[in-house]
């Protein structure tokens, strides 16, 4: 029976009450029911179902107060099945796959005594230096929104209390994508209006489709570390917000407030994070494993410390934890079934991105009989990417799964180059080879160990000697495909325009390998968009498509042969508008934008209507919506998928707007032949911004709008007026 909440805390001791408040990892189950006896809130999962159970059994039977245990795990793209990593499933611009992941995740992972997840990762991520792009959904605030909420859905469920449903935590709150120079951990200070217009949406939208928690960030914010920023958890998300769940902080992320310099010791610090808006500790410093509380803790206003309990309650008792908190540890789901398998290779061919598709490579002929693989992903099994459980089912070998969706092919596979060295042996082997293939697919990319957390990486391109392969084919004038996986956006410029195909198809996860063989035979068909754009140069970093308008915009790109002699420099045109915003060296912008992708089959767009061009803003603010409508047409031969974007680009604001910005997108599927009317909705959201007013002011300002939809190959555009 789920008990009288405020009378279950009457009960309780202030020492009870501090030892609710943290999340411990013991490794060793003894040590770990030793905590569970004394009245610990949370620990990490031990494993398995029956060490859970028996947790839970010693929780609920022999701690002072007889509540049941919050069971926590890091379950970010898969439990047992592993789907494409988040930045993957966010290139499919379908938030139904982000679902789908959740849903299998949490139902693998309840049926094993998991209770509590701290995912999904919805920090902005604008800068692909940081391994932890990987976790999240790329550089729109929209696209970043719309999946984290999916996720939360796909965890919840229904019902918190339901045997395959968990407790989601959005993460990281608040900014830690922003931290300076892609360094992880590292310092973060931004605007009002930037944070708000770009960082706190997705948390927004995770809070307002339910997520029983929120984690706080490791980095500062403007001066003050998030676990001890009280506007922040309390004035914004806690009161401004509603939020009723709990804040939990991240691993060691309290008593680091002391190495932040805003607290003079760990305990200290644990004080600092409660009062600012801390429920729950990760690490176990608020009792310490003598059950004797730090002196600061102590010193918590009572209030402050109910408010926080009552957080934990309240969610033990959503997720039904009083009325049973075990699982049948005889049915505890250890391996993928064949569903969530087919779920997983959904999602990875969803997630895949045709970068280029020199004459029409992919999909492969039918009659391709001898194929050359080569290329350190040929043959390793590492495609589950960053973030995966260690027990998770390993994914098989692309050349196993090519063997398999060519039958009637020859298949030779060699190295051609490695993740790491130099062997140019290896590059001259593949060469010989080529004579006698029909096509030769490299497989290239990033080892899942070099993003994720602590993952920075100082330099984009393919490690190893991978470009070298690449230029060793290309010098050798026959086609070929270069199937990239990797967790974060790459440099690729030094041989993008060299290969004849590239195909993106990330970390894909357990099913990875037959997804990119179908999508090389044409079983599947590339339809990813990029969630974040591959830069031309680590040096440009950040390089995102809703940037702010500068008064220096550099204008003139590359194009053919260059315009400056005196600049002994492989550059640009645009060096001949000299005070303008550029690199000397580089061309303008990314190398591949934010929603660039190709298709096998070719779309038209006609037909952009907006069925009120002028409207007040004075309504729009009200809630009044604008319908925007065109007509997508498959005009190629092949069936496929087109991905529209809607973007607002707003012509004159009191602060300086972004060239534009994602209003909404639609994923379609169309037969060849065939045409469909897209209809979006242009809201308050869509026109309106955040002010840098640090109480929170939401403007729709009168003026005019340029609204676009794009799918990366055409754009059509038309006006709006705001009065
Ligand atoms: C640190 C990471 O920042 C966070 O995302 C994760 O949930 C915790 N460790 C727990 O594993």
């Amino acid at each position: 029976m789920t008990p009288d909440i405020d009378e279950l805390l009457g009960r309780m001791s202030r020492r009870d009450k501090l030892d609710q408040l943290q999340i411990v990892w013991k490794q060793d189950l003894g040590e770990a029911a030793a905590l569970a006896r004394r009245g610990i809130g949370a620990l990490f999962w031990p494993g398995n179902a029956a060490d859970t159970n028996e947790l839970q059994r010693v929780a609920r039977g022999e701690s002072p107060h007889r509540i049941p245990l919050l069971i926590g795990l890091d379950v970010v793209h898969g439990q047992r099945t592993t789907f494409p990593i988040p930045l993957a499933q966010a290139a499919s611009f379908d938030p139904e796959i982000a679902r789908r992941d959740a849903e299998v995740s949490a139902a693998e992972a309840r049926g094993a005594g998991v209770t509590w997840t701290f995912s999904p990762m919805i920090d902005v991520s604008r800068d692909p230096r940081w391994g932890r792009v990987a976790e999240g959904f790329g550089e729109d605030p929209l696209v970043t929104a719309r999946f984290g909420a999916a996720k939360v859905h796909g965890y919840q469920g229904d019902d918190l209390a339901a045997p395959t449903s968990i407790a989601a935590t959005a993460k990281h709150f608040v900014g830690y994508g922003a931290a300076e120079g892609g360094r992880d951990y590292n310092t973060v200070d931004m605007s009002e209006q930037r944070l708000r217009n770009a960082y706190l949406p997705p948390f927004q939208a995770a809070v307002e489709a339910g997520a029983a928690s929120v984690m706080a960030a490791f980095n500062t914010l403007s001066g003050v570390p998030m676990h001890a920023n009280r506007r922040l958890l309390r004035d914004v998300l806690k009161d401004e917000w509603g939020f009723g769940g709990v804040v939990v902080g991240d691993a060691e992320g309290v008593v680091e407030l002391a190495r932040h310099g805003v607290a003079a010791s760990p305990s200290d610090a644990i004080a600092l994070a409660l009062r600012a808006g801390v429920d729950i500790e990760m690490g176990g410093h608020v009792l310490g494993d003598d059950g004797e509380p730090f002196a600061d803790a102590d010193a918590v206003d009572d209030a402050v410390l109910d408010e926080a309990v009552r957080r934990v309650l309240r969610l033990k008792a959503a997720l039904g934890l009083f009325e049973d908190p075990f699982v049948d540890a005889a049915a505890e789901p250890l391996a993928p079934t064949a569903d969530t398998r087919a779920a997983a290779r959904t999602a990875a061919e969803r997630g895949a991105v045709l970068l280029s598709n020199g004459g029409d490579l992919l999909p492969l002929a039918a009659g391709t009989r001898r194929i050359l693989l080569a290329g350190p992903y040929a043959t390793s099994p590492d495609h589950l990417g960053a973030w995966v459980q260690h027990f998770a089912e390993r994914a098989g070998t692309l050349e196993d799964a090519v063997r398999a969706e060519f039958p009637d092919a020859d298949v030779t596979v060699l190295p051609g180059a490695g993740f790491t060295g130099a062997d140019p042996a290896l590059q001259q082997q593949v060469v010989e080879a080529l004579p006698g293939h029909d096509v030769v697919v490299l497989a290239l990319g990033e080892p899942s160990d070099l993003s994720g957390e602590a993952a920075s990486r100082s330099d984009l391109r393919l490690p190893g000697d991978q470009e070298a392969l690449v230029h060793a084919v290309a010098d050798a004038g026959v086609p070929f495909v270069v199937v990239l996986e990797n967790g974060r956006p790459l440099d690729l410029s030094g041989w993008f325009g060299r290969a004849t195909a590239v195909l993106e198809a990330w970390h894909g996860g357990l099913e990875a390998p037959t997804a990119i063989a179908r999508l090389l035979s044409g079983a599947a068909s590339p339809g990813g968009r990029l969630p974040m754009a591959f830069p031309r140069s680590v040096g440009q970093v950040p390089e995102y498509d809703a940037h702010e308008r500068t008064g220096r915009p550099a204008t003139i790109g590359a194009q053919g042969p260059l315009s400056m002699t005196d600049w002994q420099l492989a550059g640009p045109g645009n060096v001949a508008e000299h005070f303008t915003s550029k690199y000397l060296d580089l061309d303008l912008g990314p190398l591949l934008p934010f929603g660039h992708g190709l298709s096998t089959t070719r779309f038209e767009l006609t037909d952009l209507r907006i069925e009120t061009p002028e409207i007040a803003a004075a309504e729009v603010l009200a809630g009044a919506r604008i319908g925007v409508s065109l007509t997508v047409t498959n005009t190629g031969e092949r069936d496929g998928d087109d991905v529209l974007l809607l973007f607002v680009r707003d012509e004159v604001a009191s602060i300086a707007p972004a060239v534009r910005r994602l209003a909404g997108f639609e994923r379609v599927t169309l037969p060849a032949g065939t045409s469909r009317t897209i209809r979006f909705e242009l809201d308050r959201g869509s026109l309106g911004f955040w002010t840098n007013d640090p109480a929170g002011e939401h403007v729709v300002e009168p003026g005019a709008f340029t609204v676009s939809v794009s799918d990366g190959t055409t754009t059509l555009a038309t006006g709006l007026t705001a009065r």
